[in-house]
C-alpha cells in the first residue's frame, strides 16, 4: 500500500463522514445477517488494495452502522468521539505500544498517569488519587471489587436494585454474591435498608443507567467506613459533569471513597474505550492484581501500570485522553457539558408543558425519562417507530415497573434544532399510532 495515498483517502473519507453523518439514518436499517452475507466467506489468497477496503467500508458496512456520532443519537448514554481524539488514535495505532511495563512503554505508562492527574483536577477529585485506565466501566469496576475483596476479605457486593449490570457481573467473575438494596421514590439506594453483613464492598452509582439518580454517597461512606467495606463509586456517565463547579453537588461524599470509575468515553469526547479509575488504596490494587513473570523482571524503579488491573499488553489510551483535554481545554470541556444539560432542560420543559405526556423520573444531569400517559405497548411502538424511521435513536427503561422512554443528549454535534425536530419526531409519531 502507499501509506500517504491511503491515508490521505481514509482522513477524507473520515472527514466526509462526520460533515454528513447527520444526514444518516441514526439506527442502522438492517437486518440481522445482511452485513456478512454481501462478504466473501473466506479470506484473499492475494493482498487487495486498501482503496477496495476503503470502498467495501463505504458500500457493505455503512449501512450496517449505527451512528453515535449522529447529532440525533439520543440512545443509552449519548456519547461524542471527538475530532482531536479520532485523529489520536491513529499515532496511538501507529506507535503500537504495548505497556507491559514502564521500560516497553514509558512515555505511554507516563503520560497516563499526567492525564488522570489533569483529570482529577478537571473534576475536582482529591489530590494525590492513583489513576489509571481500562478499557470499560465494566472492566474498572471489576479491578476494583477485586481490590475490595483483597482488602476487606468480604465474600457479598451491595449496590442498589439501580445499579449497572456490570456490578453483579463482576461480583459473580469474582465468586462474590451480590446484595440489592431497594431504591426510594427518586431511584436512590435506600441507606435505611443497607446490610453490610460479610460484605466487601459496596458500590454507589453517581448517575444511574436508567434514570440517572444518585446514590446518597456522604451516608454510604459513613455505613461503609464504620463496618471496614470498600466504598467504590461508579460514575461512569455523570461524573464528567463535575468538570462543572456548579454540577459537583452529585460529588459529595465521593472524596471518601476508596475507587472511583468515570467513562471518559461517555461524557468526555473521548473515543470509545477509555475508562478512568482511580483509587486512594493503589496497594490492595496491587495486592489483587500484581504477578510479575520473570521474562518482565527489571531493576527500573517505575510504576507499571499492568500491576493495577486484569490486562498485561496495555494499549496507549492516554493519548487520546490526553489530546482531548488539551484541544478542548477546561473552558471547552464545561461549555459542552453545560450545553447538553440546557438542552435536556429545554426537552423536558417541552415535555411537562405537553398534555398527555408525563416526565418519569427527576434530572440531574442530561438524561430525560417520559412517557406518553397511556399503555406500555403504546410507549414501546412510539419508540419502535421513532427507531425505524431513522430520524433519530431512542432507547428505553422501565421505572417503577412501567415502560418509559430515555431521551440523553451527551453528543457535541448535537444543537437545538435537532432536539426540536426529535420531540416533533416522538410527538408525530405517537398521534399517528393513536390515529
Ligand atoms: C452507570 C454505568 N456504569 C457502568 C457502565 C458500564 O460501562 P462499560 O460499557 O464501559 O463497560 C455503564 C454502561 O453504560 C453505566 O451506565
Amino acid at each position: 500500500m502507499n501509506f500517504r495515498e491511503d491515508g490521505a483517502a481514509a482522513l477524507e473519507w473520515a472527514a466526509r463522514y462526520l460533515e454528513k453523518v447527520g444526514e444518516l439514518p441514526v439506527l442502522a436499517q438492517v437486518e440481522p445477517g445482511d452485513v456478512r452475507k454481501r462478504l466473501p466467506a473466506s479470506p484473499p489468497e492475494h493482498g487487495e488494495p486498501f482503496a477496495d477496503v476503503l470502498r467495501d467500508l463505504h458500500e457493505i458496512l455503512l449501512p450496517g452502522i449505527t451512528h453515535w456520532q449522529s447529532p440525533r443519537f439520543f440512545a443509552y448514554f449519548a456519547a461524542t468521539a471527538a475530532e482531536p481524539g479520532i485523529l489520536a488514535e491513529l499515532l496511538a495505532a501507529t506507535l503500537n505500544q504495548v505497556g507491559f511495563i514502564w521500560r516497553t512503554s514509558p512515555a505511554s505508562t507516563e503520560l497516563e498517569a499526567l492525564a488522570l492527574d489533569w483529570s482529577a483536577q478537571l473534576l475536582g477529585l482529591p489530590h494525590g488519587w492513583h489513576g489509571h485506565i481500562e478499557d470499560s466501566g465494566s472492566v474498572s469496576t471489576l479491578a476494583a471489587l477485586a481490590a475490595g475483596r483483597e482488602h476487606t476479605g468480604g465474600r457479598v457486593v451491595v449496590c442498589s436494585e439501580e445499579a449497572h449490570s456490570s456490578v453483579e457481573r463482576a461480583a459473580r467473575l469474582l465468586g462474590l454474591e451480590t446484595r440489592k438494596v431497594p431504591v426510594d421514590a427518586e431511584f436512590r439506594l435506600r441507606t435505611d435498608a443497607v446490610d453490610l453483613t460479610d460484605a466487601a464492598a459496596l458500590v454507589a452509582t453517581v448517575g444511574t443507567t436508567s434514570s440517572t439518580s444518585v446514590d446518597p454517597v456522604p451516608a454510604l461512606a459513613d455505613l461503609c467506613a464504620a463496618a471496614g467495606v470498600w466504598l467504590h463509586v461508579d460514575a461512569a456517565y455523570a461524573g464528567s459533569a463535575w468538570v462543572c463547579p456548579e454540577l459537583r453537588s452529585s460529588q459529595e461524599g465521593v472524596d471518601r471513597a476508596d475507587s472511583l470509575v468515570v467513562n471518559a468515553h461517555k461524557w468526555l469526547f473521548t473515543p470509545m474505550d477509555c475508562s478512568l479509575l482511580w483509587t486512594n488504596k493503589p496497594e490492595a490494587l496491587r495486592a489483587a492484581f500484581s504477578l510479575v513473570p520473570e521474562y518482565l523482571r527489571t531493576s527500573d524503579e517505575a510504576d507499571s501500570l499492568s500491576d493495577y488491573g486484569p490486562a498485561l499488553g496495555r494499549r496507549f489510551r492516554s493519548l487520546k485522553l490526553w489530546t482531548v483535554l488539551r484541544c478542548y481545554g477546561r473552558e471547552g470541556l464545561q461549555s459542552r457539558i453545560r450545553e447538553a444539560i440546557r438542552l435536556a432542560a429545554l426537552f423536558e420543559s417541552w415535555v411537562r408543558d405537553e398534555p398527555g405526556w408525563e416526565l418519569s423520573a427527576p434530572r440531574p444531569f442530561s438524561v430525560v425519562c417520559f412517557r406518553r400517559e397511556g399503555t406500555d405497548e403504546e410507549n414501546e411502538a412510539i419508540v419502535h417507530r421513532v427507531n425505524r424511521s431513522g430520524e433519530l435513536f431512542l432507547s428505553h427503561t422501565r421505572l417503577n415497573r412501567r415502560y418509559v422512554i430515555r431521551l440523553a443528549i451527551g453528543s457535541d454535534r448535537t444543537t437545538e434544532a435537532d432536539v426540536a425536530h426529535a420531540w416533533e419526531v416522538i410527538r408525530g409519531f405517537a398521534s399517528d399510532g393513536a390515529g
